[in-house]
């Protein structure tokens, strides 16, 4: 064969790994509303970056007739690209090639890109379609699930780790999505769930749908599995490149500046007003974020779960930070055990990748009730003082309103080591809330009364203007400031310029016990 015709059969194989499963696999695909394999990575990442690696590797298995039958690229896709410039590895199972299952050598792609991506420390993306491990490769499926979850595991606080899941992804397959820093989901395409609706029938004889039991509503509302829901795959992958805009490309590097064309020193007038006077009533927390941040602009994540609080990412003069923020619209913004779920791990995410913190509390209580003290609230809550504590980046505190006993120390207060803690002339620093503090220390001044209801206002609101103020915290440097409202933004940005240089050392140790 002549260098030519070489160089023809080798063109000739790539065009034919091209084709995946071939074109009514790939008809099926699309009639069935999905993008493929290779289609994803190409509207995903920046246009003509992608490089492949191994296209060429097939299955080994000599099982139930699989000797006869090909797998091109042996249905994953994996390689190198680039995304609003900056380099990221990925992998992208194709469906068409035997349902996108994983066998020995897809496994072997899959932990050589993750393996890439640690050693030149880029963000991983990781595309999942797939009916599973591939029931003929049966152990070495297995053990090529193990290699996966031990290097997500490794991968962990080290580089970004993010699961799209455009397909089924079911079975112990959840896992390594589980393992992994963000989870997005698009409607009616995306599933995830431990066992199937049959399953389901079988052992507890409940009916669900596919979409009711394992969706991205699902997983984004109720069970916070997930942390972005998309209409559309287009529209999932924008909110990729979004959420990497965000983000270092590993634990060691800082985040990119952005030229900011909002003004530094902008004041915000709204904020002035946007406490309500009366101390019951609520307002959108979200506003308040908008009217601080660069350009209002603020990627929330996991919007659908624990809506009593909020986080997410955004920018302060060009720089990125991770905002955690009490929503008073919802449960009044008390915390409950999937609001200190939610925020612990927002939080820890940001302490790993060199994202400061800006937190906005306005936080009445932790939630009573039955069912919260039975699930754990206790364990639950204790995730949010461990994460607060432990993370060392620079922490900036403001307090718009309430901040009321354990979940006034829960909230990034001085306590667990935030750096500066900025309160409005609004916000309410006490032991409890005025209420509930007057039905106790003066009980008995209330009952001998002639008019008890009146003597009970009388001494809730002797305790009001006594203690429900930022004062007595900034009288013993609890806070640091009180400030107007309208310059949360210049005050956070200076701050957060202060801090820059911020280095703080912990006692060495394998690693801290979170309670879980
Ligand atoms: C081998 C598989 C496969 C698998 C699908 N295929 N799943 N091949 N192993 N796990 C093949 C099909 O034979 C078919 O081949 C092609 O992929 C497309 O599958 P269809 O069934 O035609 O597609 P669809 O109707 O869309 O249904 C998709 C599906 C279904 C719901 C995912 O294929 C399915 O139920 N698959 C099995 C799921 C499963 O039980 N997996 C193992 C779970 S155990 P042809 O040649 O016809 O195109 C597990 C353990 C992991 O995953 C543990 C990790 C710790």
């Amino acid at each position: 064969m002549s260098t030519e015709q070489k160089i023809r059969e080798m063109q000739n194989k790539k065009r034919s790994l091209q084709q995946g499963g071939g074109v009514s696999r790939i008809e099926k695909q699309h009639k069935s509303g999905k993008l493929t394999a290779r289609e994803r990575i190409e509207k995903l990442v920046d246009p003509g970056s992608f490089a492949e690696v191994d296209s060429f590797v097939t299955h080994r298995c000599t099982e139930f007739g699989m000797e006869k039958e090909n797998a091109p690229a042996d249905g994953v896709i994996i390689g190198y690209a680039t995304i609003n410039n900056r380099p990221v590895y990925l992998y992208s199972q194709d469906f068409t090639v035997r349902g996108g299952s994983l066998g020995e050598m897809h496994a072997k792609k899959i932990t050589k890109i993750m393996d890439m991506a640690m050693k030149m420390g880029c963000p991983i993306l990781c595309i999942n379609d797939s009916g599973g491990a591939r029931i003929q490769e049966g152990i070495d499926s297995l053990s090529g699930y193990g290699e996966i979850f031990f290097r997500n595991t490794m991968a962990s606080g080290v580089i970004p780790q993010i699961s799209v899941i455009l397909g089924p992804c079911a079975g112990g397959a959840v896992y390594s999505p589980a393992l992994t820093d963000f989870i997005f989901m698009v409607d009616h395409i995306s599933k995830m769930f431990i066992t199937g609706p049959q399953v389901v029938q079988a052992a507890t004889g409940e009916q669900v749908t596919e979409e009711d039991l394992g969706g991205a509503q699902t997983h984004n509302q109720v069970s916070g599995v997930a942390h972005f829901k998309y209409s559309t795959e287009e529209e999932c992958f924008t909110g990729i490149r979004s959420l990497l805009s965000y983000l270092p490309q590993n634990n060691l590097e800082d985040t990119l500046i952005y030229n900011s064309n909002d003004d530094l020193n902008r004041l915000a007038p709204e904020l002035n007003s946007i406490i309500p006077d009366n101390p019951n009533k609520s307002y959108d927390v979200k506003e308040v974020i908008r009217h601080i941040v660069d350009n209002g602009e603020f990627l929330e994540v996991q919007s659908l779960f624990a809506q009593n609080i909020v986080v997410g990412f955004a920018r302060l003069n060009g720089r990125s930070i991770g905002l955690i923020a009490n929503q008073p619209k919802v449960k009044a913004g008390a915390l409950d055990i999937d609001a200190s779920d939610k925020a612990a791990r927002f939080i820890r995410f940001c302490n790993c990748f060199n994202v400061p913190i800006v937190t906005l509390t306005d936080v009445p209580a932790f939630l009573p009730g039955i069912d919260q003290e039975y699930n754990g609230i206790i364990r639950h809550g204790a995730k949010l003082l461990y994460a607060y504590s432990e993370a060392t980046v620079p922490k900036v505190n403001v307090i718009l309103r309430k901040a009321y006993g354990g979940a006034y120390i829960a909230m990034s207060s001085k306590h667990l080591g935030t750096d500066l803690v900025y309160a409005w002339p609004t916000a309410e620093i006490a032991v409890m809330g005025p209420e509930g503090a007057a039905n106790i220390i003066f009980r008995k001044e209330i009952e001998k009364a002639e008019d008890p209801v009146a003597k009970r206002q009388e001494k809730i609101q002797e305790y009001r203007d006594r203690f429900t103020n930022p004062y007595a915290a900034a009288a013993r440097g609890y806070i640091d400031d009180v400030i107007e409202p309208e310059a949360t933004r210049p005050r956070l940005i200076s701050a957060l310029e202060m801090l820059q240089s911020k280095r703080e050392t912990r006692p060495p140790k394998k690693h801290g016990n979170i309670p879980l």
